[in-house]
């Protein structure tokens, strides 16, 4: 049974998303922890509503390499998903975890990638720059933030009269018809 971390920040709403997949399914996988830097984190409920142990650890404990490799191994943890984790992980972390490690990102990378762009920020700079289309990518988590091998790009259009809150309700449809599925295949070849 391969062992799967999901480290959120905010809402949950993907990490809710994989985590019934995972428990819906016989994939050979689980979700058996999820980790928040923020202790109002919604995401702590929804894990606790599937009874998923959760974890809040601060921006300092995150680079403390002996407590976080502690709690992965205490959970066997084989692999990582960033599900709206707006922290920078730790390069021992990545190391770790190479190509065992993913993350989504609500644009079409390399567009609209990098510092300060998370949630909502990317949405309103797409409409901003008056694009066509947006997307999401899901991607292995190197050392350069946003930048690691691309596994899955899906597109949707944005017409001219989208606000930034209707481009999230689109990538949000994407994000929840393809991440789980994703992390599925990406967990079989590692
Ligand atoms: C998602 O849209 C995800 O793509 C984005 O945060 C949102 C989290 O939503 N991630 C980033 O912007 C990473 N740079 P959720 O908490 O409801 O899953």
């Amino acid at each position: 049974m391969k062992k799967i971390a999901i480290f959120a920040s905010g809402n949950g709403s993907n990490a809710e998303n994989i985590i019934r997949y995972f428990q819906s399914r016989n994939l050979n996988a689980e979700v058996v922890l999820v980790v928040s830097n923020r202790t109002d984190a919604r995401v702590l409920q929804r894990a606790a509503s599937f009874g998923v142990h959760s974890r809040v650890i601060t921006r300092e404990m995150l680079r403390d390499q002996k407590a976080v490799m502690s709690l992965m191994r205490q959970y066997e943890i084989d692999f990582i998903v960033l599900a709206g984790f707006l922290l920078m992980v730790p390069s021992f972390l990545v190391a770790h975890y190479n190509h065992r490690m993913l993350n989504i990102h609500p644009s079409l990378l390399p567009k609209f990638g990098g510092k300060g762009m998370y949630g909502d920020n990317v949405h309103k700079a797409v409409v901003a720059a008056g694009e066509t289309e947006t997307g999401i990518t899901i991607h292995f988590v190197s050392e350069q933030y946003d930048e690691g091998d691309i596994l899955f790009q899906a597109s949707t259009p944005v017409e001219t009269a989208d606000t930034p809150e209707d481009v999230a309700r689109k990538i949000h449809e994407l994000e929840q018809l393809h991440f789980p599925r994703v992390i599925a295949d990406a967990l079989l070849s590692c």
